[in-house]
C-alpha cells in the first residue's frame, strides 16, 4: 500500500487500551477540524463491521503500548486497513508516535506523506485452531504434574517436504521479523529488521544441544512441527492458545494477508527504540555515525524531478484501488455513448491523484477527463486520464493505465507518467531527461520501411486507416488505450500509431514520453502535435500520428494518398 492513498482517508477507528485522556482528545479535535469520522473502540470490545462500511478509506490508530497494536493488526490487517500507532505504554516497539506529536504526524499522514510499511504475518492450524499472528506462535511442553515427571518436552521439525530433525528442550519459537524482539531474542535472537522483511524463523526455547541456532526460512515455506508428548501452543503472547496432543502436526506459515504499518517522520527510528528500550550495546540513544561514513545525500530534486516522482507516486496509489477492482465491474456508466464509459474506479483513482497534485502543488491548474479543470494562479496544468482504456478495464482486459501530464503555460507537456497497474510497468519522462520504463531508458525502433513495420491504431470509427494500412505493413493492432499505445512506440514494441481524434488526456503524458525517448508526434498534415486544453466543443478534431521517427515520412505519403 503506497502512502500517497492514506491522502485519500475519510475515516478513522480508534482502538484504545487504557483511555488517555490527553491523546483522545487531541485526536477528537483533530478529526473534527479536518471533518473525518472517528469512532473510538476500547480494547475487548467488538471492531464492527459498520465502523468501515460505506466505501470509506479508514486509517486505523491504536492508542496505548504494543499489546494494543497487536489487537490493532487482529481488528485491521484482515480488512487492509492500514495501521498506525500512538505510544502511551513504556515498552514499545510497534506503537512509536508520541501523543504530543499526534497532530502532526496525522497530518503528515493525510497529506499523503507517510509510509506505509508491509509486515508479514503467519497463519497457524492445529487440531481445533486456525488464527493468524504477527510476533510469534510459541510451543512449549505443560506444567509436570509431579516434581519428578519430564519438565522439556520433544518436538520434530520439518521444513516443506524436509525433516530437520529433533528439538529437546522447553520448546520452540516460531517468529516473523516483527516477533523477533520479543521471545525470539531472549532466545538467542538474531533481530530482523522488520519492514518489508517477509521471512519466518524457526527459534529453539532452552535446546539441550549446543549446535542448535534459531533458523530463517522464507514466508512460503510450511513449518511443520510433530510433538512426541502433549504441549501448550499460544500464538503472539497469548492471545490465541490450545493444549496440542502427542503426534498432532502444528502448520506454520507465512499468512496470506500481510499487516500495513503507517511510519510518519515522528515515528522514533527502529535503531534508537533498541537502543533505548533494550539497551542495544552497539550504540547509545542519541549516537551519530562517524562522519563520512553514511552515503552522501541525494541533492534536492529539481522541480520537474519532483513532479515527476510525486506524478509515480499519485499513479501508483491510484493503481492499488483500480487493481483491486478490475473483473469485477458490475457497475458502467454510459457518457457521450455506449462506448464512452466510465465506472467507480475512474472515480476512486482520480480522486487519489487530484488530492496527491493538490497537497504538493496547490497552485497548479488540473484538467481531468472525470471531473472536468481546477484552475491555479500558476501557468502550469496537470492533465488526468484516471483509467485510460477504462473498455479494457471493465471487461476485465489488462490492458488500460493512469495517465499523468504536467504541462507549461504553452501546453507543452515537460512531465508525462504512464503506468500499467497490471503488469507494474511505469513509463515516465520529464523534459530534455530522456524516458524510461521502470528506471531503464527506452527508445523507439529505427524501422524506416512500411512493409516491415507494426502499426497501433486507436480511435478509427470508420475502419480507415485500418483498410488503408493493413495490407501495407505486418499488421495493424488495436490494443485500446491511447497512453499504453504511445509508450509501447517509445520503447520499441510498435512502430507507430493512429488515433482519428484525440483528447489532451488520451495523449499529454504519451506524447512526453515518446518526444523524449525520441519518437514522433504530429497531426494527419505532419504539423507537430501541440495539446489543446479548449472545451471539448469548441476545440476542431485533434488527430495523432506518433512514429519512431524514421517511418513517419512514409506514414504521411500514405495518409495523403489514401485521403485520410
Ligand atoms: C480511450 C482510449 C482509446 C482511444 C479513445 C479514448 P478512455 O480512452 O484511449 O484507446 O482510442 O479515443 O477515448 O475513454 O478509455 O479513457
Ligand atoms: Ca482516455
Ligand atoms: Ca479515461
Amino acid at each position: 500500500m503506497h502512502g500517497r492513498r492514506l491522502a485519500m482517508t475519510d475515516n478513522i477507528v480508534c482502538l484504545t487500551a487504557q483511555p488517555h485522556a490527553g491523546a483522545l482528545d487531541h485526536l477528537e479535535s483533530w478529526t473534527t477540524t479536518h471533518g473525518i469520522g472517528l469512532t473510538v473502540r476500547e480494547v475487548g470490545e467488538d471492531v464492527r463491521e459498520a465502523d468501515f462500511e460505506g466505501g470509506r478509506e479508514t486509517l486505523g490508530i491504536s492508542v496505548g503500548g504494543d499489546g494494543t497494536f497487536l489487537e490493532g493488526i487482529q481488528a485491521f490487517a484482515p480488512r487492509r486497513v492500514p495501521l498506525l500507532g500512538i505510544n502511551t505504554g513504556t515498552l514499545a516497539f510497534l506503537a512509536r508516535i508520541d501523543p504530543r506529536d499526534i497532530d502532526s504526524a496525522l497530518t503528515e499522514t493525510l497529506r499523503g506523506r507517510a509510509t506505509v510499511y508491509d509486515r508479514q504475518q503467519f497463519s497457524v492450524t492445529t487440531a481445533g485452531l486456525d488464527a493468524v499472528g504477527i510476533n510469534d506462535v510459541t510451543i512449549e511442553p505443560q506444567p509436570p504434574e509431579r516434581p519428578v515427571d519430564r519438565k522439556i518436552c520433544r518436538l520434530h521439525v520439518f521444513v516443506d517436504e524436509e525433516y530437520v530433525g529433533q528439538y529437546d528442550g522447553s520448546g520452540l519459537a516460531i517468529n516473523t521479523p516483527t516477533g523477533s524482539t520479543g521471545i525470539a531474542l531472549s532466545a538467542g535472537g538474531p533481530i530482523h529488521y522488520p519492514n518489508d522483511n517477509f521471512t519466518l524463523q524457526i527459534t529453539p526455547l532452552h535446546t539441550h544441544r549446543m549446535g542448535v541456532r534459531p533458523m530463517v526460512v522464507s514466508e512460503s515455506t510450511e513449518i511443520t512441527v510433530v510433538p512426541d508428548s502433549e504441549v501448550r501452543l499460544s500464538v503472539d503472547g497469548g492471545r490465541y492458545q490450545t493444549v496440542v496432543d502427542r503426534d498432532e502436526p502444528v502448520q506454520v506459515t507465512g499468512s496470506d494477508y500481510r499487516a500495513h504499518v503507517v511510519r510518519t517522520s515522528y515515528d522514533d527510528s527502529f535503531m534508537g527504540a533498541l537502543a533505548a528500550k533494550l539497551g542495544w550495546g552497539l550504540r547509545t540513544v542519541d549516537s551519530e555515525p562517524p562522519e563520512g561514513y553514511l552515503p552522501e545525500r541525494e541533492p534536492p530534486e529539481d522541480f520537474l524531478a519532483n513532479a515527476c516522482r510525486v506524478a509515480r507516486e499519485a499513479a501508483i496509489s491510484a493503481g492499488e484501488p483500480v487493481r483491486e477492482l478490475h473483473g469485477q465491474v458490475e457497475q458502467v456508466e454510459a457518457k457521450s455513448s455506449k462506448a464512452d464509459i466510465v465506472t467507480e474506479a475512474d472515480h476512486q483513482s482520480d480522486r487519489i491523484i487530484a488530492t496527491a497534485i493538490e497537497n504538493e502543488f496547490p497552485t497548479h491548474g488540473i484538467r481531468s477527463e472525470e471531473s472536468g479543470r481546477r484552475g491555479g494562479d500558476s501557468p502550469y496544468t496537470w492533465v488526468v486520464d484516471p483509467i485510460d482504456g477504462t473498455g479494457n478495464f471493465a471487461h476485465g482486459n489488462p490492458n488500460y493505465s493512469i495517465a499523468i501530464a504536467l504541462l507549461d503555460g504553452e501546453n507543452t507537456p515537460v512531465v508525462g507518467v504512464v503506468y500499467a497497474p497490471e503488469t507494474e510497468e511505469m513509463f515516465y519522462a520529464i523534459r530534455d531527461d530522456g524516458a524510461y520504463r521502470n528506471g531503464t531508458p527506452i527508445a523507439p525502433t529505427t524501422r524506416d520501411r512500411l512493409d516491415e513495420s507494426m502499426l497501433l491504431s486507436g480511435y478509427d470509427p470508420d475502419g480507415e486507416f485500418l483498410q488503408a494500412f493493413y495490407q501495407e505493413t505486418r499488421g495493424v493492432r488495436r490494443l485500446g488505450s491511447a497512453a499504453l499505445h504511445l509508450c509501447f512506440v517509445a520503447a520499441g514494441s510498435a512502430d507507430a500509431l493512429w488515433e482519428y481524434d484525440t483528447n489532451p488526456w488520451d495523449v499529454a503524458a504519451g506524447i512526453c514520453i515518446l518526444r523524449e525517448a525520441g519518437g514522433r508526434a504530429t497531426d494527419a498534415d505532419g504539423v507537430e502535435y501541440a495539446l489543446s486544453l479548449a472545451d471539448e466543443r469548441e476545440r476542431p478534431r485533434m488527430p495523432l500520428l506518433a512514429s519512431n521517427g524514421p517511418l513517419h515520412d512514409a506514414l504521411l505519403d500514405h495518409l495523403a494518398d489514401e485521403n485520410l
